[in-house]
């Protein structure tokens, strides 16, 4: 089928299994590398980057629901999934059902996986290190254990816990270090050698190749394996490449008289004659509101300014100053994230100028976007 609007994301699928083979190569030894594929991979098409993933041999990838898990396993992916989030006995059912690990982080999820678990079944278990979000702690091991005794088709493969603050992992004294010094004392409560234990977000990865520091724990990168930086004004793009482009077209030009104002309560008003541009993108595909006057858009390989509001299906960009007759624009291409020419407006950009974080531009583009990966679309 083709494109009947002109507004896609195209997703580098090279470019991702390139990120996950730069990242394995940090450490060869690496215990454990499991790409965080949760939220529709961040936005960009869970089965397809799962499907690119598993080219590269990637064994394990995370997931936050039953229901994300389910998905993969309906595409015929058969890496091990790990659940980050479950509950009750309906969920617990599925899991054996569609043979996902869950990770589990309270009693509640460990009693019923005891009761549910009539096959062998590999679960990871995760610590509260300092985070307190999920996560059982240091004083709960002997009742973890005891919980473990009454099933013994229930077996431990993985340890984790999470950073809320990787970046300053390379930091004596950190906060990073304490969760560190906190998990090592975990650790040693549990003997069983074949067990992985795995912390590493994108922003403690990050931190410990640019101090050229070696990875002791598996990771979980999410935000270095869609080509994002946790940390842009320190930049790790040589290790890693963007993914993401996402743009639309010019689909109407208006000529506005100097003193006229564009769209929605007229917050704009043109200081001259100007050239606006309609693309066919609003906020309902992930163009930000926030960016309303303050963004950017990429049109003939210049950076031009948003006019006025965004609204839920088209942004206004001012053309005046490329050096084109208005009618040349219609269906020239506009990109919201991405390249063009020698001109790039990153997911890193986008966030700052909104007011966001990375995370939120990438699950943020809308679900009517179709997402390309090479000429295929799905
Ligand atoms: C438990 C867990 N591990 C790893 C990640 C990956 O984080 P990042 O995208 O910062 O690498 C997340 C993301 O929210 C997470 O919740």
């Amino acid at each position: 089928m083709s494109l009947l609007r002109p507004t896609f994301v195209r997703i580098n699928l090279d470019q991702i299994m390139s990120n996950f083979r730069r990242l394995q190569s940090l450490n060869p030894g690496q215990p454990f590398l499991c790409p965080m594929v949760k939220a529709n991979a961040y936005g960009l098409g869970d089965v397809a980057i799962a499907k690119a993933l598993e080219k590269e041999r990637c064994n394990s990838m995370g997931v936050a629901s039953v229901e994300e898990g389910m998905r993969l396993r309906d595409h015929h992916i058969s890496a091990n999934i790990l659940v980050f989030g479950f509950q009750g006995k309906e969920a617990c059912d599925q899991i054996l059902r569609e043979c996902l690990t869950p990770v589990v982080s309270n009693f509640q999820q460990l009693e019923d996986l005891v009761g549910a678990a009539k096959e062998y079944l590999d679960i990871h278990i995760k610590f509260n290190t300092g985070m307190n979000r999920l996560g059982f702690s240091a004083k709960d091991i002997p009742n973890i254990l005891n919980g473990l005794f009454q099933n013994p088709n229930i077996h431990v493969a993985g340890i984790c816990s999470h950073l809320y603050d990787g970046a300053n992992i390379c930091e004596e004294s950190s906060s990073t270090q304490k969760q560190i010094a906190e998990f090592e004392k975990i650790k040693e409560l549990f003997s069983d050698s074949e067990i992985v234990y795995h912390l590493y977000n994108s922003a403690a990865m990050a931190s410990l190749y640019r101090n050229k520091k070696s990875f002791a724990y598996g990771s979980r990168p999410g935000l270095l394996i869609y080509g994002i930086d946790p940390e842009p004004e320190k930049s790790v793009r040589p290790l890693i490449g963007p993914v993401v482009q996402f743009q639309s077209q010019v689909i109407e030009v208006h000529e506005v008289a100097a003193d006229a104002v564009v769209s929605y309560g007229g917050t704009w008003q043109a200081p001259r004659d100007s050239i606006i541009g309609i693309v066919a993108a609003g906020y309902a595909d992930g163009v930000c509101r926030s960016l309303s006057n303050v963004g950017h858009l990429l049109v003939c390989g210049r950076k031009v300014p948003i006019r006025g509001v965004v609204c839920m299906d088209y942004v206004m960009v001012d053309l005046t100053d490329i050096g084109k007759a208005p009618q040349d624009f219609i269906g020239e291409e506009a990109v919201i994230i991405g390249i063009q020419g020698e001109e790039e407006i990153s997911v890193e950009e986008v966030a700052e100028k909104s007011g966001r974080i990375t995370y939120e531009v990438m699950t943020g583009i809308g679900e009517r976007v179709p997402r390309l990966y090479g000429e295929v679309y799905i």
